[in-house]
C-alpha cells in the first residue's frame, strides 16, 4: 500500500516537473510572440556593470548579476568598477572553492551552494557568478583559489551539489570560465591549443557535469581564445559542444569585457554581453552608451537588414527569458536570508573540514598549553583575506582573524603577536614595494620574541593581493614573498616548537619544511577563518581535508613549466616547432604531443621560440596533453612534496585488503587511534594495457567516512563502464577497450593501500 502511495507521489512529482517545464516553455513562447525585434535584442546586452534590462512593457524583470563564487560581492557602481559604498551590502564569506574541494565532501558543497544562494536571493540577485571549475595546471595561476583543483572527477563531483543547492533558491549559477582559462597572464587573448582528448577527458568534464548533472542555468564564456576565436563567442565551444552535443538550454553570458566581435557574438552562441566598455570599444564613457556594445545597435542593425535569421534572434531571447523564468519570475523562489547563524555555522564547518594537515611531528593538537606563552607571527594572522583577489572580493559582516580565533580559544595562555613581515596595501593590478630594512627589522623582532615563547604559530602564505593569488596577474615565482622563507627558518632556529599555518589557494616551495614541527594548509577561509583554524590547532576538530592538487617540489616539475613559454604563458605562434605548431585553427593531435612528451620533448629547440609579451596573438600549448597534475608526476615517477589527495589526521586509519565482487570493490577502514576522525577513501583506476597512452591511474570515486575510535566501516565503489573509457579523438567517441584494469584503493594518490584487478 505504502509502495503504491510513494509511486503515485513520485509519478505525480515527475508530472509536475514535466508540466512546469511545458508551462514555462509555453509562457516563453507567449511572451516571445508579443515582443518587438528591439525588445528581443535589448535582452542580450548590459544596461550597467552588472545588470541587463528585461522587457518592462511585458513585465519581464531585469537580470541582476553579482560575483561569486564565495559569497555575494559588495555592490559595484552602476557604470564603473568602484565600490558603491552601501552600508547594507555585507555577506557571509564562505571558504574559497579550493577549501571546499579539499573537504572531499559533496554534502558540504550542497550546504555551501544553498547558503550562498540564500544570501544572493536576499540581496536580490538573479545570477551568482560562479562556481569556477577551471583545472589546476600551474601553481602560478592567480585564480586557482576560485577553482577546485587538478582532477576533473573531484571538481565535477563537488560542483554539481553546489549548483543544485544554489539554484534551489531561484538564483542561477553561472559556471565559469568556459573554457581553457587556466591562467591570468595574457588571459585576454592567449590562444590555447589542446587536443580533443585532453579537452574531453579533462578540461570540459566539470563543465559537462555542471550543465548535465547540476542543471546549471547559465555559464560564462572566458577571456582567452581557442581555435583562433575568443571563447565567449567560440563556435566550437558554444554552438557545437555546449548547445549541440550537450543539448544545453541555458544562457551563455560573456566574461566582463570578453566580447570582441559582433558577427561572432551573434552567430557563435553568446546570449548576453556583459562588462564591455560603455562605449563598446575602448573606454568607459561618462554617459550611458550601452547601445554601443557588440550585441547592441550593431546587432539590431544587422537584424533589420535581414542578415540574422529569426531562429537566432529568437533563440537568444528565449534563453534569456528562460533564465528569468527560472529565477526572478519563478514563484518557487524564497526570500533568502543574510549572514544568519546557520550560514556562519556552514562557513565554519566547511572551513574545518577543508583545512589540510600536511606535517605533524606530534606537536598538534595543542592540548597541554594552558599557562604557556604562545607567540603568533605573520601578517596573515591579522590581515583581511576576504578583501582582494579581484572579482571574488567580499565584505563580510564579520571576519574572525586567526589571531582573534587563537586568542578566543587559548584564553588560558599568554598570547603575544609579532607581524614578522609586511606585504603592502591591498590593491588590484599593483603592488607596494617593500623596503628590505623594514622586513629585516620585523623579522628581528619576531625572532627575538620567538626565543622567549613556548610555542610559535606562524600564519603566512599568499594573500590575494596582486600576484599573490589574485585575478588579473599570476604569481611571478613558486616561493613565498616578503622574506617569509628566511623568516620561517630563523623562527624555527629560535624555537623548534613552531606550527606553520599557510593561507593560499596554490602550492608553493617549502625550503623550511624539515625545520618546522607542523604545517597546516588553511586556504582562504572567509568569515570564520580564525575559529576554524583554532578548532583544528586545539584538537576540537580532527583535521580531515585532503589536497585537491599536487604540491610539487619545484615549479619545473609541473609539466606546463617544463615546456618553457610554450606551455606557459604562451609564445609567438609563427615560431612554434612541431608538434607544438599543429595546424592553426585545428585541435592538436594527442598522440603526437604524448609521444614527444614521453621522449622529454627531445630534439625541440625551445630557445628559438619567443614570448613577445602582450602582442595579442600568443599561442599556448597544453603539451602535457592528458597527463595533467598527478597523471604526469605518476607517469614519470617524479617525487613530490605532497601528493594529490594527501592529508593527515590526529588519529590513525587502517585499511583492510580490498575485495572485489563482480564490479563492486570494497575495503574495510578502521580508526585505530584514540580520537574520532574522518578519512577520505580514494579509488583510482588504471588501464593495464591500452592502444593509446593512458595515465597510470585516475581518480574515479571517493567517499569520506566518519569513524569513532575503534570503529570500522566498509566503503564500496561500483565500477561503471564509463570509468574505464578514454576519449578517441579520431572517431570523436568514448571507448572502453577489453582487457584488465587495476583498481587502486588509497589514502592519497601516492599512498595506495591495496589493489584489485577487474576484467572488461
Ligand atoms: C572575471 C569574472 C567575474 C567578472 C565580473 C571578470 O573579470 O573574470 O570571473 O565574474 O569579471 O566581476
Amino acid at each position: 500500500m505504502k509502495k503504491v502511495y510513494f509511486l503515485t507521489l513520485f509519478m505525480a512529482s515527475l508530472f509536475t516537473v514535466a508540466h512546469a517545464d511545458d508551462d514555462m516553455e509555453s509562457r516563453i513562447e507567449e511572451l516571445l510572440s508579443q515582443m518587438t525585434l528591439e525588445e528581443k535584442v535589448r535582452l542580450c546586452y548590459a544596461q550597467s556593470k552588472f545588470t541587463s534590462p528585461g522587457v518592462p512593457r511585458l513585465g519581464v524583470p531585469e537580470v541582476y548579476t553579482s560575483d561569486g563564487p564565495h559569497g555575494v560581492r559588495m555592490e559595484i557602481n552602476w557604470n564603473d568598477w568602484n565600490h558603491a559604498g552601501w552600508t547594507n551590502d555585507y555577506c557571509t564569506a564562505f571558504p574559497a572553492l579550493t577549501c571546499l574541494a579539499a573537504t572531499w565532501q559533496p554534502e558540504l558543497a550542497r550546504l555551501y551552494g544553498r547558503s550562498v544562494g540564500e544570501e544572493a536571493r536576499y540581496r536580490k540577485k538573479t545570477v551568482l557568478l560562479g562556481p569556477g571549475v577551471n583545472l589546476y595546471r600551474t601553481p602560478l595561476n592567480g585564480r586557482n583559489f576560485e577553482y577546485m583543483g587538478e582532477d576533473p572527477l573531484l571538481a565535477s563531483t563537488m560542483c554539481v551539489p553546489y549548483i543544485q543547492g544554489l539554484q534551489s533558491n531561484g538564483v542561477a549559477c553561472c559556471v565559469k570560465h568556459f573554457a581553457l582559462n587556466e591562467q591570468e597572464t595574457l588571459r585576454g587573448h592567449v590562444d590555447v591549443r589542446v587536443s580533443d582528448r585532453a579537452l574531453y577527458e579533462l578540461y570540459l568534464r566539470p563543465f559537462h557535469a555542471a550543465v548535465t548533472e547540476g542543471g546549471a542555468w547559465s555559464l560564462m564564456g572566458s577571456y582567452n581564445q581557442y581555435l583562433d576565436q575568443h571563447a565567449s563567442h567560440n563556435a566550437r565551444l558554444l554552438n557545437d559542444i555546449l548547445k549541440g552535443e550537450w543539448k544545453w538550454d541555458g544562457a551563455v553570458i560573456s566574461d566582463w569585457g570578453a566580447t570582441h566581435n559582433t558577427q561572432e557574438a551573434i552567430f557563435n552562441g553568446l546570449d548576453l554581453e556583459m562588462g564591455s566598455y560603455t562605449d563598446g570599444l575602448s573606454s568607459e564613457a561618462p554617459i550611458n552608451t550601452y547601445d554601443d556594445y557588440y550585441l547592441g545597435s550593431a546587432y539590431l542593425e544587422k537584424c533589420k537588414r535581414g542578415e540574422v535569421p529569426d531562429s537566432i534572434i529568437n533563440d537568444k531571447a528565449r534563453r534569456m527569458l528562460r533564465l528569468l523564468m527560472r529565477t526572478e519570475m519563478s514563484d518557487r523562489k524564497g526570500y533568502g536570508s543574510i549572514n544568519s547563524p546557520e550560514h556562519v555555522a556552514a562557513a565554519r564547518s566547511i572551513a574545518q573540514e577543508g583545512i589540510v594537515l600536511l606535517k605533524n611531528n606530534g606537536i598538534l593538537p595543542l592540548t597541554s598549553v594552558a599557562g604557556k606563552k604562545i607567540l603568533v607571527v605573520g601578517e596573515n594572522a591579522t590581515r583581511s583575506l576576504c578583501a582582494g583577489g579581484g572579482s571574488s572580493e567580499l565584505k563580510p559582516r564579520d571576519e574572525v582573524s586567526p589571531l582573534r580565533g587563537i586568542k578566543e580559544r587559548f584564553g588560558d595562555c599568554e598570547i603575544e603577536y609579532a607581524q614578522g613581515y609586511v606585504s603592502g596595501r591591498a590593491m588590484f593590478g599593483n603592488t607596494d614595494k617593500m623596503q628590505q630594512t623594514v622586513l629585516d627589522s620585523l623579522r628581528d623582532e619576531a625572532v627575538e620574541k620567538a626565543h622567549r615563547a613556548d610555542v610559535v604559530i606562524y600564519v603566512g602564505g599568499l594573500n590575494k593581493n596582486h600576484q599573490q593569488d589574485c585575478e588579473g596577474g599570476d604569481r611571478l615565482h613558486y616561493n613565498l614573498s616578503f622574506g617569509q622563507d628566511l623568516l620561517i627558518s630563523e623562527l624555527a632556529k629560535a624555537n623548534p616548537n613552531i606550527v606553520v599555518v599557510m593561507a593560499s589557494g596554490n602550492a608553493y616551495a617549502m625550503p623550511w619544511l624539515d625545520e618546522v614541527s607542523a604545517l597546516v594548509q588553511s586556504w582562504y577561509l572567509g568569515s570564520e577563518a580564525g575559529h576554524a583554524i583554532a578548532d583544528v590547532l586545539s584538537g576540537d576538530v580532527t583535521p580531515s581535508g585532503k589536497l585537491p592538487f599536487t604540491i610539487a617540489k619545484q615549479l619545473i616539475d609541473y609539466p606546463a613549466h617544463k615546456m618553457g613559454s610554450i606551455g606557459y604563458p604562451g609564445v609567438t605562434p609563427e615560431l612554434l616547432p612541431q608538434p607544438f605548431g599543429g595546424e592553426a585553427g585545428k585541435p592538436m593531435n594527442s598522440k603526437a604531443l604524448l609521444d614527444s612528451a614521453v621522449k622529454g620533448w627531445k630534439g625541440i629547440s625551445f630557445s628559438t621560440v619567443r614570448c613577445d609579451g602582450m602582442k595579442k596573438n600568443e599561442t599556448e600549448v597544453y603539451g602535457e596533453d592528458i597527463l595533467l597534475g598527478y597523471r604526469w608526476l605518476d607517469y614519470f615517477k617524479t617525487q613530490v612534496q605532497f601528493p594529490f589527495g594527501y592529508g593527515l589526521s590526529y588519529t590513525i586509519f587502517e585499511y583492510g585488503k580490498p575485495v572485489i565482487d563482480d564490479r563492486k570493490v570494497s575495503v574495510n577502514v578502521t580508526n585505530t587511534g584514540k580520537v574520532a576522525g574522518k578519512e577520505v577513501v580514494q579509488f583510482y583506476v588504471g588501464d593495464d594495457k591500452a592502444s593509446v597512452l593512458r595515465p597510470v591511474k585516475e581518480l574515479k570515486h571517493f567517499e569520506k567516512v566518519t569513524l569513532a575510535p575503534g570503529e570500522s566501516k566498509t566503503v564500496t565503489y561500483t565500477v561503471k563502464d564509463d570509468d574505464l573509457k578514454f576519449f578517441d579523438e579520431n572517431n570523436h567517441e568514448w571507448v572502453g577497450e577489453p582487457g584488465t584494469f587495476t583498481i587502486y584503493v588509497g589514502a592519497s594518490s601516492r599512498d595506495i593501500k591495496g589493489k584489485v584487478v577487474i576484467k572488461l
